[in-house]
């Protein structure tokens, strides 16, 4: 690894990279045995396509707009991540509806989410723009090596030598599966595109009929303006030693085809031959 960052250790499931700091062999444990319920929701995502949006929004839906939640929880307790350690802390503080985030691929994921009712929201994200906002996050997450140069890191995306594997089996394991009208997938560029009318779609979905006010409010809390500001949601809260906002915000730019302004046409080609 090209590490200059001592404290950047990974933990392999089942051939995934995961970083220690967030999971442990315990917290895969308690994921695999975890019951889920039918009432809960699962926002899933491979990393960098919109989790922490999700944290968000789906509070937002599954209480009418209340805005409590978003304002006094923070986001990795407010939704918390099934595979991680913060988990086992919250769960018992969870009201229902429950909702979490996984990135999780199906394949992996575990007994009880295949026997409850529960429903997953799956998040997609040009593969190219989750490729550029990784390459940042690698730099602010001390938790994780350094990306190398950004031609190096397209080499690690495309072997899939990064957090969580392939994007392609991420994605690919989603999309071909029994779940019927449990799974509905969303595309980060449509929320970009039109955030009331992405969540009018999850708001039909998750059998929530909000009135057009309670989707204009929500649009605006979940805004990247807003969220930028909310220190519930922009990661300010964690100490700088494990997450550098001031060497790059989490909540960086929030666009749709921000790798026009990395990939030259080489790395394009390069990246289109795989992906
Ligand atoms: P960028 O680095 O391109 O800005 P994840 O939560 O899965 O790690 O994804 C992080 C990406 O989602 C970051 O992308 C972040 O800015 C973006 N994001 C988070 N909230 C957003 C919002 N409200 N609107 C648009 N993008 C958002």
């Amino acid at each position: 690894p090209s590490s200059s960052k001592c404290s950047a250790v990974y933990l392999y499931h089942h051939g995934l990279a995961l970083p220690s700091a967030a999971h442990s062999t315990q917290s895969l444990e308690f994921f695999q045995n975890f019951s889920l319920e039918d009432t809960d929701v699962l926002a899933v995502t491979y990393p960098k396509s919109g989790t922490i949006w999700m944290q968000e929004i789906l509070p937002l839906l599954l209480n009418g707009g209340d805005l409590t939640p978003i304002h006094t929880i923070p986001n990795w307790d407010r939704v918390p991540w099934l595979e991680e350690k913060r988990l086992e802390v919250v769960v018992d503080q969870l009201k229902s509806p429950r909702a979490f985030v996984t990135h999780f691929p199906y394949n992996l994921m575990p007994p009880s989410f295949h026997t409850s009712k529960a429903k997953a929201i799956y998040v997609m994200r040009d593969p190219r723009d989750v490729l550029v906002s990784s390459y940042y996050f690698h730099q602010m997450a001390e938790f994780l090596e350094e990306p190398g140069t950004f031609d190096e890191f397209i080499g690690k995306f495309l072997e899939g030598k990064v957090l969580f594997g392939k994007w392609t089996d991420h994605v690919k394991s989603w999309m071909h599966t029994e779940l019927g009208d449990r799974i509905m997938h969303i595309t980060y560029e449509e929320m970009v595109q039109d955030l009331p009318a992405a969540l009018r779609r999850m708001a039909d979905f998750l059998g929530r009929n909000l009135d057009p006010e309670t989707i204009q409010k929500i649009a605006e809390q979940c805004s990247f303006q807003t969220m930028k500001k909310n220190t519930m949601s922009n990661f300010s809260l964690v100490p700088k030693a494990y997450m550098d906002n001031d060497k790059s915000p989490f909540l960086r730019k929030g666009q749709a085809g921000d790798w026009r302004n990395h990939f030259s046409s080489e790395q394009l080609a390069r990246f289109s031959s795989v992906i």
